[in-house]
Parts: structure tokens; sequence; C-alpha cells
């Protein structure tokens, strides 16, 4: 029986053991030349200046918030249908959740009702890149400017993605990539953290290394050039041990060349699964906002039908090979977050309706129509036998 990955990390591998046996011959594993390199690759890639390395996405987004002022009696206004890794470092600097519900359509954060949820004490605005489909992001960028407070994108998702063609950062304060395990772009584990204001790169520079500039230690190059524990570290700038390391680095370097057509292939997959969706009355493809580019990690629709079981839809699927699943639970559901419940209607919605389908590079038109098929088979036969 074939089967059909959710998720697959394109590794050029005799790339990579080049680049890796390069760091290990090299005698210094950690962040050194081929962090800046990769750095610089991204920067490159993503037509961006102020991008940090790190050593995850939910670094990159500590950091954010820890730039933000995000603390002890402040709030962040926040996604729960996102990967726990969005939440988890808000409740970790001691900070209140408050939740703000999505748009079950899109599967992203609804302006309006962020903008009900602001407080005096709302230190950020968090939102998701579902799937790798940014949310509004100048409808979040206005109601974020006329109250003051910086809005943190977690585009985990959504590596190439855009906006009105333009790079996402560019509507953000903060931007956080992710090359974790089953990312687009896959460095084991790894993240970048993008700041709209040079004042606050300067500062996510120091805080990914304990509040010490680790670029003052390197060469032109960007090689490490030793140890020099004697500069200040000033207050406020208390950081953290979040730098990637070399070898890391060099399975991203290895990427770097393949994943503009890898995405491309994401994206031509996602449209052959919206042809095959149009005219169903059962399954809903995510809607796109016409100015997102997206990367498509993975595609999102919705099972419209109450008499369809979905997790039964899932099950089926899965026996047949196809990898289909939920990716993320809605993170309110948590009694670790039992003080920030809210009524999230759109929220739950989407979390009891959607399903996620393989869409990467992996495949090509006729597995993704095949798969399109046998969803709509299957929710046709759970509808005969309903009846
Ligand atoms: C939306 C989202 N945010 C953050 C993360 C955390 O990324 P990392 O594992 O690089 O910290 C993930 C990882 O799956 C994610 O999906």
């Amino acid at each position: 029986m074939k089967s059909y990955p959710l998720f697959k990390v394109h590794v050029p591998v005799e790339d990579a053991l080049v680049g890796i046996r390069e760091v290990l011959e090299s005698g210094f594993i950690n962040e050194g030349l081929q962090v800046t390199q990769f750095q610089n690759a991204l920067k490159e890639h993503l037509g961006v200046t102020n991008l940090v390395v790190v050593n995850s996405c939910t670094s990159a987004l500590t950091m954010a918030y820890k730039i933000c002022g995000v603390g002890p009696d402040t709030e962040v206004i926040t996604t729960a249908m996102t990967c726990i890794a969005t939440n988890t470092p808000i409740d970790n600097l001691g900070a209140k959740i408050v939740w703000a519900d999505i748009d079950a359509n899109t599967g992203s954060i609804d302006p309006k009702d962020i903008e009900r949820k602001i407080t005096p004490k709302t230190k950020a605005i968090v939102i998701v890149s579902w799937a790798g489909t940014p949310c509004d992001l100048e409808a979040v960028a206005d109601v974020a400017k006329r109250h003051n407070i910086p809005v943190v994108q977690d585009a985990a998702h959504a590596f190439d993605s855009r906006w009105n063609g333009r790079p996402v950062s560019e509507f953000s304060d903060f931007t956080c990539y992710s090359f974790q395990a089953i990312k687009h772009l896959s460095s084991g584990d790894g993240g970048a953290l993008i700041c709209r204001d040079e004042k606050d790169f300067e500062l996510a520079r120091k805080l990914k290394w304990f509040g010490y500039d680790r670029d003052a230690h390197k060469d032109e190059k960007g090689e490490w050039k030793g140890q020099r524990w004697s500069a200040d570290i000033f207050p406020g700038e208390v950081g953290y041990k979040f730098n990637m390391n070399n070898v890391a680095a060099a399975i991203g370097l290895a990427q770097m060349p393949y994943i503009g057509k890898l995405i491309d292939a994401h994206r031509a997959n996602a449209a052959v699964y919206q042809k095959c969706f149009a005219n169903s009355n059962v399954i809903h493809s995510l809607d796109v906002p016409s100015q997102a580019t997206s990367s498509f990690w993975v595609f999102t629709a919705l099972v419209n039908d109450p008499q369809i079981d979905r997790d039964l839809l899932l099950e089926a699927l899965n026996q047949e090979g196809i990898a289909a699943g939920l990716v993320h639970m809605p993170n309110d559901s948590y009694s670790a977050f039992k003080e920030s419940l809210t009524d999230l209607p759109e929220t739950h919605k989407f979390a009891s309706t959607q399903i996620s389908l393989p869409c990467g590079w992996w495949l090509g038109a006729e597995d993704c129509e095949h798969i399109a098929t046998r969803v709509l088979e299957l929710c046709e036969k759970a509808l005969r036998n309903a009846a």
C-alpha cells in the first residue's frame, strides 16, 4: 500500500554530510561560521535584514515576548488554535494568556476579537499563520498601531509565505520561524527571530546568548574567535542560552538551494485540493486571503456536515496510508490554562471540524487528486450510512 506522510523533510544528504564533516573537522561545533552562513542565507532568501538565528522557534518567541515586556502582571492576547509552543513562553514568563477567537473559515485570529480583549495590561498580540497562511496582517497591524501594542507573528508553519508579495515580517514587530524536525526547512531543531526595529534586533542578538553580543566574538567571516567573558551584561538584557550550533546550521544550509522549489510544490499541490473540493458541500477548503501567498505546510479543510464523524474519517484515511491529522489541539483545553478560559465558539468549531491533509513536495498532483477523491468518497459513504 502506498503511504502519504503528512510531513517529510528534504535533506540533500551528500551536501549535508560535506557540511557536517567540515564542522566536525574544524574542531568547533558550537555557533560559528556555519551559523553565520545559515543566517546570511536566510536573510537573503527571505529578503530581510534584522534576523537572528536561534535554536528553536520557541526560543525566538520567548525572546520576542521578553523584548515586548511580557512578564508578571501583564497580559498577552493570542490564539488557542496553534502549537502549544506559541503559548507556553507566555506562561513561563509569568504573564496571563488572553485568548482571542479565530475565524473558523481561515483558522486565523480575528482582529475584532483582539481589539475587544485589549486592556492596559496587554503587552503583545500574537498571531499564527495556520498551515502557512498568514492572518489578515494589515487588519491586525491596524488594531496594534491604534493601541500601541507590538505584534509577534508565529510563522513556524509559514516559511516563505508572503503578504501583498512582501515578506510577512514587514507587517509585524517580531516574526518567528521554526526549523524543527517537520517544518519546510529543518535543521533538526532551529529557529529565527526577525525584528522590525533596529534596537529590538540589537537586544535580540544579545538575549540569544546570556546577554552578550556573541557576534563581537567572531571574525569578519563569522568564524568564532574565542571566548571573552569580560564584556558587561546590562540591566534588562539578561539573556538565555538560545544560540544554534554549527552542525544544525550545516543541515539547514544544505537545504537552502532547494527550499524555494520545494515550497512551490506545496503550493501546486494545494491548488489541486482547492480544485477538487471547490464544488463539494461537505468539504470546505480553508479560505486564503487574496493578499496572502501561503506556503501550505499542510492542506487544511473543514468537514462541514455534522452527519460525518470527522474522527472516523481521519481513522479511515489513516488506514489507507493517508496520514491526515489534526496537527494541533486547541490550547485553551489544557487545565494549566484554566484561568484563561473563555468562550471561543469559532476556535472550537474549527478544532472539531478541521482535517489537515498531506500536501508537501513529496506528493504529486495525482497523489493529491487520489487523497481528495478518497476524502470525498468516504464522506459520501458516511452520509449514505447516516441516511
Ligand atoms: C505554530 C508553531 N509555533 C511554534 C512551534 C515551535 O517550534 P520549535 O519546535 O522550533 O520551537 C511550532 C512547532 O511545531 C509550531 O507549529
